[in-house]
């Protein structure tokens, strides 16, 4: 299978890393042989017609020049979807940002696969928050697949767990900490500290970004509970259908409150008869969703089964990096 991997950043490269080391596993357990035929970042790029070394991927990353400095690199920016068009590939890997306000052109480098009859798996949120529906049905109507593990909970399995799950049972309420930025700073803040100082905690230690809105106004876990509810659910489901409320209100002496009654305050996403949810909720200490640090969790009602709990890391290149080559040994076998 030849891979375009657009976007080399922390996932991008973890994926190149881990396609090497998992090279001769894959072949043997999937007869699966995953080669990458291009990269492209916002700087530029590299595709050919044949295998791309990931050592050298890497190395080039690193130089001065960056990916146009090696054998046939080209210096950008680059056409993303001309690129995408014009490749060889089978499958197009989507690793790059994308805000729900400006969607626009990774839904673009998506549709550019699809209908040049490439497969694509992203870990890119946004497209999927606004465009769902649409994405899987150009996709089907184009004969090819759209996977996405990797955009909930990186490389814990929350979507395949809630589709198998969904199979033979009905999911009839969610309730999940799907946002590893917020809970280390709600978890922060029963030790004591502020809103303001576990947020500068978080951003010191690179669990916030410099602009952290996305995670502290709930708008990640939202796009998250979209996914959810349209993979294993049967919605059709966008941003604009779910209530968010963010964190930036909880306060220290609410925080205490909670305390004082044995519980734990938690940025919680909830899928139930009433919609799409997201806001800060008061959880028993001790219980399953009063979780460290930046650890993420979903509890599944479901119909016959009662409830069923998964809970794991939600972030992490090397984390993400494995949920995008579970979906390409996915399309590999089903394809
Ligand atoms: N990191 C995680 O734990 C995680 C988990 C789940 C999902 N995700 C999602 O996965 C995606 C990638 O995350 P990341 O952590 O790898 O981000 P990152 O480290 O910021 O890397 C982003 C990459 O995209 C490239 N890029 C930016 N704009 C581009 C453009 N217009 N055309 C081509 N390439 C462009 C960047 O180029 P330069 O290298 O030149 O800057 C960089 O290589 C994001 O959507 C993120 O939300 C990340």
């Amino acid at each position: 299978m030849r891979i375009l991997i657009i976007g080399f950043g922390t996932v991008g490269r973890a994926l190149a890393t881990l396609l090497e080391e998992s090279r001769a596993q894959l072949r043997a357990q999937h007869g699966l042989d995953p080669t990458i035929v291009g990269v492209v970042d916002s700087r530029g790029g590299v595709v050919s017609g044949n295998e791309l070394a990931a050592s050298e991927l890497l190395v080039a990353k690193k130089s001065a020049r960056g990916l146009a400095g090696m054998p046939g690199g080209i210096a950008g920016p680059l056409d993303a979807v001309r690129l995408i068009r014009e490749s060889v590939a089978d499958c197009v890997v989507q690793v790059v940002p994308s805000e729900l306000s400006a969607p626009g052109a990774a839904i673009d480098q998506l549709k550019a696969a699809f209908t040049s009859r490439k497969h694509a798996v992203t870990a890119t949120k946004a497209p999927l928050g606004v465009a769902m529906s649409e994405l899987l049905g150009v996709a089907a109507r184009s004969g090819v697949q759209l996977r996405y593990s990797a955009t909930v909970g990186a490389g814990t399995p929350f979507l395949d767990l809630a589709a198998s799950v969904s199979r033979s049972d009905r999911i009839e309420r969610v309730e999940a900490i799907l946002n590893g930025t917020t809970n280390f700073i709600l978890s922060s803040m029963d030790e004591g500290r502020s809103y303001s100082e576990a947020l500068a905690e978080a951003t010191h230690l690179g669990y916030a970004e410099t602009d952290p809105s996305n995670d502290v106004d709930g708008v990640d876990t939202a796009v998250k509970l979209v996914i959810l509810a349209n993979h294993a659910m049967r919605a059709r489901k966008t941003f604009a259908d779910a209530r968010v409320q963010g964190i930036r209100g909880v306060t220290a002496d609410q925080v205490t409150a909670a305390k004082g009654a044995g519980k734990v305050i938690r940025l919680i996403g909830r899928i139930d008869d009433a919609g799409l949810r997201v806001g800060p909720e008061e959880v028993e200490k001790g219980g399953v969703l009063d979780l460290p640090g930046a650890t993420n969790a979903a509890v599944f009602t479901t119909a016959t089964c009662g409830t069923v709990t998964l809970r794991g890391s939600g972030a992490g290149g090397a984390n993400t990096a494995s949920a995008i080559v579970r979906d390409l040994v996915e399309i590999w076998r089903t394809k």
